[in-house]
């Protein structure tokens, strides 16, 4: 599969493809009111203390890194809120978060190229700042300050774009990855196959503190394997920097324009 394809699709595989453009902005009877339906999934996160767990978690890793200011949030990846249940859940997880570090919700910047008209009032309503897809940039955003990067499941060439353009000592420990985790590409995938293609992703990811999130009860499959992930300046500085900082090969981004 080609690494921009996403790597499954959503609530029901069964479902006949119909041409892409009748689908994009048809609601579904399920979720004619999709506000509702958000709101409905935000409930369900509520009951018990999954999202306690893990805005705790994610506030201790804002406090391993002292930031000098709140942080911005970025959200890639989330996939569509109308058409799949698990992106609802990512979102709504989102609000929560934002909610509980009292973080503007303009502060708040989403993009996914599968976002339809439905997806866009939506988060119109919640007065996010939905990207447009003239600057999407395949994730290689540089981000001068701090910031929560929520990458929910999202293709590997994605983290390798983030962690290019914001490749230094300044910017990597400013940054707290909502997102897979890496670990678990050391695990999975052969490292000089790796190292070669997503060379950042291999070197960063025996630096990271990692706290994985908890199974979510209701919404398993959207939250599993995604753990909060940060790097200390004190571990940047403890490596070899030439071994860490240089590295030859473009981002991916770069290569698919090639
Ligand atoms: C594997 S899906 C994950 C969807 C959802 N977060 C989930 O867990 O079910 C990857 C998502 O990345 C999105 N994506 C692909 N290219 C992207 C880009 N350049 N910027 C932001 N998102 C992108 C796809 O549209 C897709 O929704």
């Amino acid at each position: 599969m080609a690494d921009n394809t996403p790597s499954f699709g959503y609530d029901s595989p069964f479902t006949p493809s119909r041409p892409r453009k009748k689908r994009k902005n048809k609601p579904t009877q399920e979720h004619r009111n999709l506000p509702e339906a958000l709101e409905r999934t935000r409930q369900e996160l509520l009951v018990g203390d999954w999202v306690h767990k893990c805005t705790k978690l994610l506030r201790d890793a804002l406090d391993a890194l002292s930031l000098q200011s709140p942080p911005r949030v970025l959200c890639l990846g989330l996939g569509s809120p109308s058409s799949s249940r698990d992106a609802r859940a990512q979102l709504a997880f989102l609000l929560e978060v934002c909610d509980d570090l009292i973080l503007e919700r303009s502060n708040v910047s989403v993009y996914d190229p599968a976002f339809t008209d439905e997806d866009d009032q939506l988060l119109a309503t919640l007065a996010m700042n939905r990207l447009p897809d003239s600057e999407n940039r395949n994730a290689a955003y540089p981000l001068p300050e701090p910031n929560i990067v929520y990458m929910p499941h999202c293709d590997l060439h994605l983290y390798e774009n983030l962690l290019g353009a914001n490749w230094s000592s300044d910017k990597l420990p400013q940054l707290v990855l909502i997102a897979n985790r890496f670990g678990e590409y050391l695990d999975s995938i052969p490292s000089h196959k790796l190292t070669a293609e997503h060379p950042r992703v291999s070197r960063i990811a025996p630096l990271l503190d990692s706290l994985v999130l908890p199974t979510c009860g209701p919404y398993p499959t959207a939250f599993n394997n995604l753990s909060i992930q940060f790097v200390r300046s004190s571990t940047l500085g403890s490596v070899d920097a030439d071994k860490l900082w240089k590295i030859d090969s473009p981002t991916a981004e770069l290569r698919t324009v090639m």
